[in-house]
Parts: C-alpha cells; structure tokens; sequence
C-alpha cells in the first residue's frame, strides 16, 4: 500500500511547526493547495457526519476585515498565502436533514435510516451528551473539524508547506463581517477555526514537547 517510510513522516511532523511570517513571495501552486483541502475533505468524522466547509479566504478586502479582530495571525494577513476558515455545522441534530441527507448519500433503506436515527438519538442524547444546548451539538462539529485540520497541516508539511492553526481571534466579530459579506449562512454554519498556509521566511524555533513518560500510558 504506502512505500512512505516512518522517518520521512516523523521528520514532516518535526518540520510542522507554527509558522508566524510568511514569505509573501512566495504562493502556493493551485494544484498543491487542491491536495491540502482534499486532505481535510477525506478527513473521518464522528457518524460520518462531514459537519465542515473549508473557506479558502483569498479575497484581499475580507482578509483586512477580518485582520483587525484576528490577533492570533501575527504577520500581516496578505503575507499567507492561503487562509482557509473552517466551518463548523450547527443543528446537526440526529433527526436533522443534515444528518438524514448523509444517511441517504450513503445509500441507507427506509428502515435502516429509522434504526439510524434511533441510535444516533441515544448516541447524542445520553452517551456523548451533545443535546444540552446549542453550543455543545455546535462544539460536537467544530471537534470534528479539527481532525481535518490536523489532516491537512501534516499533509502540507509533508510536501514542506507551512501552515499555522489560528483560534486566536473575536468569534462573534468574524462570524458577523463574514455572515454579513454572505460568505456564509450564519443559521447553518459557524467559525470552528482558520489555518494559515504558506513558506516560512525564517527558521522556526525548535518545538518542545513534554517527556514521552508525561504524556503515554500503557496499561496492559
Ligand atoms: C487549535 C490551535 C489554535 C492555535 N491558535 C494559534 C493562533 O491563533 N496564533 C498562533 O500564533 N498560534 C496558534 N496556535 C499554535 C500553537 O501555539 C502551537 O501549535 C503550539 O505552541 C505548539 O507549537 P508548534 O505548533 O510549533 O509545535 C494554535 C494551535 C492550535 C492547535
């Protein structure tokens, strides 16, 4: 199956690191950005529920927009040379067409989808606990997000592009200039978090991470 080898993908993750300027020369060819969003649109989801939509936020004016309530991207917002915002579903109920519409992509009969969304019901209700209010079936989503923004941030590192995950900015301001520019629809989806990419233009800090004995635990 893969002829990849474990310490080329050990050292693109030591090469990931958060990336803070960015050559503003230098752009990422079309077709190695199309593999990074392909990354994060294969990415698993709980359910199979896709709860996403990537934003590939190029329009120069927006990016200003948003710049002045963004003060996680530390370099000025045109030096990246994409910005996707991730979107995270809301309502994505168990008996919402959202989650129905992937059961009948996925090609379920009529009493497979009933089973389905009995189970999907205990599974929010009482196992995960979602259904308490607005914000934690909305956190559900943006959890799953972040399994396609890791995806796509090693992706990238893999072919050397750098990249920087961003949830430093004002929620409520970016999901209202882009809600009000109608990039999206504010009742179906909201921001989860954005990610920069490009090439770095200086060395990055080695990382540090705490002693493997901190942080693994093997109970056998
Ligand atoms: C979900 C998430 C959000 C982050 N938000 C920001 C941000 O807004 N601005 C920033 O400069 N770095 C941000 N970071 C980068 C972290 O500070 C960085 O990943 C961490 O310090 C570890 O360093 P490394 O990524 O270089 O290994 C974020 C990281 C994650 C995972």
């Amino acid at each position: 199956m893969t002829n990849i080898h474990k310490q080329q993908v050990l050292d693109a993750f030591h090469f990931r690191a958060a990336c803070r300027t960015y050559d503003p020369a230098r752009k990422i060819p079309k077709e190695d950005m199309d593999y990074i969003l392909e990354l994060g649109r294969l990415s698993p989801s709980s359910v199979g529920s896709e709860p996403w939509k990537f934003i590939v936020l190029q329009n120069p004016a927006l990016r200003e927009k948003i710049a002045p309530v963004s003060w996680g991207i530390k370099h000025p917002i045109h030096e990246a040379s994409h910005l996707v915002v991730i979107l995270a579903k809301k309502n994505a109920r168990y008996d919402s067409d959202f989650l129905r519409n992937a059961l009948v992509q996925r090609g379920l009969t009529p009493e497979q989808m009933a089973a389905t969304v009995v189970r999907y019901k205990s599974f929010q209700q009482d196992d995960i606990k979602i259904l308490e209010s607005e914000r934690t079936l909305f956190d559900w989503c943006s959890k799953q997000t972040y399994i396609a923004l890791g995806n796509m941030m090693t992706g990238a590192a893999l072919i050397g592009i750098d990249s920087c995950p961003i949830e430093g900015f004002n929620y409520d301001e970016v999901n209202r200039i882009l809600s009000e520019e109608r990039v999206f629809d504010l009742n179906e989806y909201g921001v989860s978090c954005m990610v920069t990419f490009g090439y770095r233009n200086k060395e990055i800090k080695k990382k540090h991470r705490k002693p493997v004995d901190d942080v693994i635990e093997w109970v056998e």
